[in-house]
């Protein structure tokens, strides 16, 4: 399975902040967002990943990334050069995808709970149609929304319902066969101008193969795209990571504990950092075992 990690848009709720660099660059505590919905990737299993970036972010990330090599990655990069939706990063990442199926992360998006590696391994080893993840929330309106019946099967979607059926929303973590790119080539642009999301869900929903994994009360989802939700974020990221003395979404340490580098290549990545307590985190982690 490929991966595709989105990281364009503009970021203008969150202005002044975003007039001078990348939503998905701002810190959630002690780290760059994208490492969230980075490691949600890695996690799964899944080493080659295509970030999309507008043209004036995308070297950023280059800069902090780079070709994903040190992480036992292969990270390329493509431009999404206005926001045209986010369907159309299937159109962007088409020759990346070839003939495999695929998993769509938005950079803003952080995952955090129990059972959360092996659900998602469970999930991408053979994926037919879509499948989606839900959480409950309290503004639906906000969100795309499923709707599921008394025995869990998704039953409709609607981006940003005004009088939402259902208070679960669609999380921005998506994995498709590889129907989706000619789903992708065959949709219109919404009256908002954009390929959406939820327009492909809804076609591998017409076709009985959508499938919404609810993820339960227990488990964590946030968004970093308002400063609130930044903010809280962050403070979420510190409890934990203060009460419990493990780090969220190191994508040093993932790389390690996956299997994708050795411990030389853990404890070069920490040795970069040392400087930093990120740092000190990564050299412990690849001498303590
Ligand atoms: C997008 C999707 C929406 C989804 C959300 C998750 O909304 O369109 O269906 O629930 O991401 O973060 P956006 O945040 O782009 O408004």
């Amino acid at each position: 399975m490929k991966g595709i990690l989105l990281a364009g848009g503009h970021g203008s709720r969150l202005y002044p902040i975003t007039l001078g660099t990348s939503k998905q660059l701002l810190p959630v505590y002690d780290k760059p967002l994208i490492y969230y919905p980075l490691s949600v990737l890695m996690l799964a299993g899944i080493r080659e990943v295509q970030i999309i970036s507008t043209p004036d972010d995308l070297g950023s990330f280059q800069r902090l990334l780079g070709d994903g090599s040190a992480l036992g990655m292969f990270l390329s990069y493509a431009i999404q050069d206005r926001p045209r939706g986010l369907a159309e990063s299937f159109l962007i990442a088409a020759d990346h995808i070839g003939n495999e199926s695929v998993a769509l992360v938005l950079g803003d998006n952080i995952f955090h709970g129990p059972g959360f590696a092996r659900l998602l391994q469970s999930k991408v080893r053979d994926v037919q149609g879509c499948v989606l993840f839900g959480y409950p929330v309290s503004d639906p309106e906000r969100y795309g929304i499923g709707e599921v019946d008394d025995q869990g099967t998704l039953v409709s979607l609607v981006e940003k319902p005004e009088r939402p059926r259902s208070n679960l929303a669609v999380t921005g973590l998506y994995l498709y066969d590889n129907d989706i790119v000619d789903i992708a080539k065959n949709l219109k642009p919404s009256a908002r101008g954009e390929l959406e999301i939820t327009d492909v869900n809804q076609v591998y929903l017409e076709r009985g193969r959508a499938e919404l994994v609810s993820l339960g009360r227990g488990f964590v989802w946030l968004d970093a795209g308002t400063h609130d939700a930044l903010t809280e974020a962050g403070q979420y990221v510190q409890i934990l990571e203060h009460r419990q003395g493990v780090r969220i979404a190191c994508i040093e340490e993932i790389a390690w504990r996956m299997g994708f580098i050795d411990r030389e290549a853990c404890l070069k990545l920490g040795g970069r950092l040392a400087a930093s307590p990120y740092g000190q985190y990564v050299l412990d982690v690849a001498t303590a075992e």
